[in-house]
C-alpha cells in the first residue's frame, strides 16, 4: 500500500496532526494512520474514548510496525505488510519503564498494573470492580503515581506508596493490586542508526523536521529546539504533543506551497488534577523559589503557587486551585519573564504580581 502522507503512531500527536491534515485540506486516500493501538486516537489523559480523526483518512489499526527503510520510504508490519510513503510523521510516543527493566524479582506477577494504553485502562478498571475495598500498593509518585492513587482512594482502596528506597529495605507489602508508574522511554528503536538523535529522542528542528528529508517527529519522541530557554529538549506532555503535531503538519502544507511558516515557541504547560485540586505550571522549574497563597492542608480554598526565579526574572509559575484567569495570568508571567526587585515583596504580593504583570 502507498499513501501520500504516513503518522506512524495513533496517540495524542497522531490524532492532532490528522485533524490539521483535514484542516488543510488534504484530500481523501493521501493519508494513513498506522497504529498498534486497536482504537483510533484517543485524548490519552482522560483514556476515554473521544476519537480525534476526521473522516476521509485511512485508519491502519492493529497493525504494528517492526521495521522501518528510511531510505526506502518503507515500514513493514508484524504481519509482513509493507506500506510505502512520501512524508513520514513519527509519532510513536513513549513507552512504559516497566519494573522487569530494572531486573526486579517477582515483577511478572499477577496483578502488576502499567497504564499507557486504552486496554490497560480496562485492565485496570476490572480488577479494581473485583478487588473492591482492597489495598492497592503504587510504585511511584510521579504522575501515574499520584493521579492513581487519588483515583484508587476514592475506589475506597487502602493505598501505599513507595520509592525505591523503601522497597530496599526488605519490607513485604501486602497488595490486591499493584500500579506501576515509573516514568516512560521515548520509542525510537525502529529508527535507530538512521536518524539524528539526541537526548534520548528524534532530534528535530523548529518545524519538526528531522535529519532524513521528508520524515518529521511529534510529541513525546521529538527532541526539539525550546526557543524561549534556547536549549534543545524533549517534553512529554499532551500540550506539547498536539501543538507539535499541528506545527509539523502547517511546515509541510507550507513547503509543498513556497511558503514558510513561523518557528515552534513553546512556553512549557503542564497539569494535573487529584480529589477535587487541580494545579496547572507554567515555564521552567529552575533556581529559587518562593511559595504564595495559603498551602496549609486545612485551608478551605487551597489557593498556593510558587513562582521560580532565575537571575532575577520569574522564569516558572505554578497554581493550585486557580480561576481560569488567574491561570492565564500565571501562563504570561512565565512567558514575560518580568524582573523581580525582592523575593519577600513577590511573596507577599502572590498572584497580585501576575495579574499585574
Ligand atoms: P502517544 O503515546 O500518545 O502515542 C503513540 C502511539 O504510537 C500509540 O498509539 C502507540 O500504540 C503507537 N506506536 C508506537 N510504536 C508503534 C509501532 N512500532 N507501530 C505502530 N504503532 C506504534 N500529559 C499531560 O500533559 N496531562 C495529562 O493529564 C496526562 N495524562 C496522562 C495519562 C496517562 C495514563 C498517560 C499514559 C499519559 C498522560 N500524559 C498526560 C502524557 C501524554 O498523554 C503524552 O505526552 C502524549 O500521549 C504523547 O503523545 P504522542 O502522540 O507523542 O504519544
Ligand atoms: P514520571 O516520570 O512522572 O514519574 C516516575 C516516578 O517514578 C518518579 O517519581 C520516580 O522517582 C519514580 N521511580 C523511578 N524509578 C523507580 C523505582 N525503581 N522504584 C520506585 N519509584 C521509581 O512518570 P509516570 O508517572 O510513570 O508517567 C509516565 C508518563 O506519562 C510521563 O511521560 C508523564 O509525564 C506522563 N503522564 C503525565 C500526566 C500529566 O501530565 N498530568 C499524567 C500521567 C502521565
Amino acid at each position: 500500500m502507498a499513501f501520500k502522507y504516513v503518522i506512524l503512531g495513533g496517540g495524542v500527536a497522531a490524532g492532532y496532526a490528522a485533524r490539521e491534515f483535514a484542516n488543510q485540506g488534504v484530500k481523501p486516500g493521501e493519508l494513513a494512520i498506522i497504529s498498534k493501538e486497536a482504537v483510533a486516537p484517543y485524548e490519552r489523559p482522560a483514556l476515554s474514548k473521544a476519537y480525534l480523526f476526521p473522516e476521509g483518512i485511512s485508519l491502519i489499526l492493529g497493525t504494528e510496525i517492526v521495521k522501518a527503510d528510511l531510505a526506502s520510504k518503507t515500514l513493514i508490519s508484524a504481519a509482513g505488510e509493507t506500506y510505502k510513503y512520501q512524508t513520514l510523521i513519527i509519532a510513536t510516543g513513549s513507552t512504559v519503564i516497566r519494573l522487569t527493566d530494572f531486573g526486579v524479582q517477582g515483577a511478572d506477577a499477577k496483578n502488576i498494573f502499567y497504564l499507557r494504553e486504552i486496554d490497560e485502562a480496562d485492565e485496570l478498571v476490572e480488577a479494581i470492580k473485583a478487588k473492591k475495598n482492597g489495598k492497592a500498593v503504587v510504585v511511584g509518585g510521579g504522575y501515574i503515581g499520584l493521579e492513581l492513587s487519588a483515583a484508587l482512594r476514592i475506589n475506597n482502596f487502602d493505598v501505599s506508596m513507595v520509592t525505591d528506597v523503601k522497597l530496599k529495605d526488605g519490607r513485604v507489602l501486602e497488595a490486591d493490586i499493584v500500579v506501576v508508574g515509573v516514568g516512560g522511554k521515548p520509542l525510537t528503536t525502529l529508527f535507530k542508526g538512521q536518524i539524528e538523535e539526541e537526548k534520548g529522542g528524534i532530534k528535530t528542528d523548529s518545524f519538526f523536521k528531522t535529519s532524513v528529508p521528508d520524515v518529521y517527529a511529534v510529541g513525546d519522541v521529538a527532541t526539539f529546539p525550546m526557543k524561549l530557554y534556547d536549549e534543545i529538549r524533549r517534553v512529554e506532555h499532551v500540550d506539547h504533543a498536539r501543538k507539535s503535531a499541528e506545527q509539523a503538519v502547517k511546515a509541510i502544507f507550507a513547503s509543498e506551497h513556497g511558503k514558510s511558516i513561523s518557528e515552534y515557541d513553546y512556553l512549557p504547560y503542564f497539569y494535573s488534577r487529584a480529589f477535587d485540586l487541580s494545579w496547572q505550571f507554567y515555564g521552567d522549574n529552575v533556581g529559587e523559589t518562593v511559595l504564595f497563597g495559603d498551602s496549609k492542608p486545612t485551608s478551605p480554598t487551597h489557593k498556593f503557587g510558587s513562582y521560580w526565579i532565575k537571575d532575577g526574572k520569574v522564569v516558572g509559575a505554578f497554581l493550585e486551585s486557580g480561576t481560569p484567569e488567574e491561570n492565564k495570568a500565571i501562563a504570561k508571567v512565565a512567558r514575560v519573564q518580568p524582573p523581580v526587585e525582592s523575593l519577600d515583596q513577590l511573596a507577599t504580593e502572590g498572584l497580585t504580581f501576575a495579574i499585574g504583570a
